[in-house]
């Protein structure tokens, strides 16, 4: 794939560069759980500091549907960012206004500023020509290096990019250069899907494009209630999708023929509180009852998945398989995580809470082939899709 890319342009000194980056890192009672969307920013950040552009960062946090919530500004992320560069990283409280252009037109060079979360804008996701025309004055040049949210068609990935040459920053193209051998080459098989995770909207649909590709599909974390609740059973209080429940059978019908292919939790664990003391237990799937929670697979389970990883020459892994921020629930991401470390194949994970589950369980993460950045993102690339942050940036 032919993409524009940081290196290609010229004289950056002077330049004030608008980078999208994916700061969208797991936080829990305020601090970050696992850095690596940061970390793996910074020799863009680096480059262009070094080069002596002016750096106006932008990037979005959670989901806050157009609206301040406060728990999401970016000031605690833009002081781990000036913390970690040993430079100061000036973070303003507005995605945009008279305000910001003026800060960001007293900008010298080699200065960074941090816009305020760009979801807090509802015109982002809508991908509003003007917004994005407001964002696009603020730079002479945009540099995408945000692979994590290249599947989202906003404002601040994509409409930029209208009125503003567009670059790839180095994590985006480690990324593209890293995940498009699996698609433009055939996979060393079996391919095993291994798909969990509590962001359970999009994954569906693409699980739907692997069914003709893969050769197993092993099912865990909320995403798994979904697909049990279609197979008939009982997911009592569980995290699942209602309105999912018939794209779930569908997909379990398509993948009829294959049955085998297509595993769900045979047995789970439960407890009918979340916390770090819950008492669990561990049971059949058809012996969950309306007052317990699927909160991990169980072990047979997790047995079951190792044998297939065992046997396979490639697994793509998104979403952890239990609810790993509390130890109760962190066995089947252990048990799995561990085999597939052991396992000598071609190994993709993605997502920054599959990073962060792999943190938790202590399984280092040199042990697998690429670790991405991405959730989502990854997984519609590896499908085929056509991301739209990425057609921004080709030749
Ligand atoms: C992610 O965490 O996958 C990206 O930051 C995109 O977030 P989103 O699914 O809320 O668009």
């Amino acid at each position: 794939m032919e993409i524009k890319t940081i290196e290609e342009i010229k004289d950056l000194k002077g330049k004030k560069v608008l980078l999208r980056v994916d700061f969208n890192v797991p936080m829990q009672d305020g601090e970050i759980q696992d850095d690596s969307r940061i970390t793996q920013s910074l020799e863009t950040i680096n480059y262009l500091k070094d080069k002596g552009a002016s750096i106006i960062i932008m990037s979005h946090m959670g989901r806050p549907k157009g609206q301040i919530i406060e728990e999401l500004r970016l000031t605690k992320i833009a002081k781990y960012l000036s913390d970690l560069i040993k430079t100061p990283v000036k973070k303003l409280d507005s995605v945009f206004n008279a305000e910001v252009k003026k800060e960001v037109d007293s900008m010298k060079d080699g200065e960074i500023i941090m816009l305020e979360n760009t979801r807090f804008q509802p015109e982002e996701k809508e991908c509003d020509p003007d917004f994005a025309k407001d964002l696009a004055s603020l730079g002479d040049v945009f540099i995408n290096d945000a692979f994590s949210a290249a599947h989202r068609k906003h404002a601040s990935t994509v409409g930029v990019a209208d009125y503003l040459p567009a670059y790839a920053g180095f994590l985006m193209q480690k990324e593209i250069e890293a995940l498009s051998p699996i698609i433009e080459e055939e996979p060393i098989r079996p391919l095993t899907m291994i798909f969990g995770g509590a962001k359970i909207d999009t994954k569906i649909g693409v699980i739907k494009n692997f069914i003709d590709k893969s050769d197993y599909f092993l099912i865990g974390g909320a995403l798994a209630n979904t697909f049990l609740a279609a197979a008939g059973y009982n997911v009592g209080d569980s995290l699942y999708e209602e309105d999912k429940v018939e794209t779930a059978r569908e997909v379990m019908l398509l993948s009829e023929k294959h049955r085998e292919r297509f595993i769900i939790p045979h047995d789970v664990v439960v407890a009918s509180e979340i916390s770090e003391n819950a008492e669990t237990a561990h049971l059949p799937i058809e012996d969950v009852m309306d007052n317990m929670k699927i909160l991990d697979i169980g072990k047979w389970t997790a047995e079951k998945f190792n044998n297939i990883i065992e046997k396979s020459g490639t697994v793509i892994w998104n979403g952890p398989l239990g609810l790993c921020e509390h130890k109760p629930f962190q066995n089947g991401t252990k048990l799995v995580a561990s085999s597939l470390a052991r396992h000598n194949c071609i190994s993709i994970i993605g997502g920054g809470d599959t990073a962060d589950a792999l943190k938790r369980v202590n399984v280092p993460a040199g042990n697998y082939t690429h670790i991405s950045t991405g959730g989502g993102a990854c997984l519609e690339f590896l499908s085929g899709e056509k991301l739209p942050g990425i057609e921004i940036l080709k030749k």
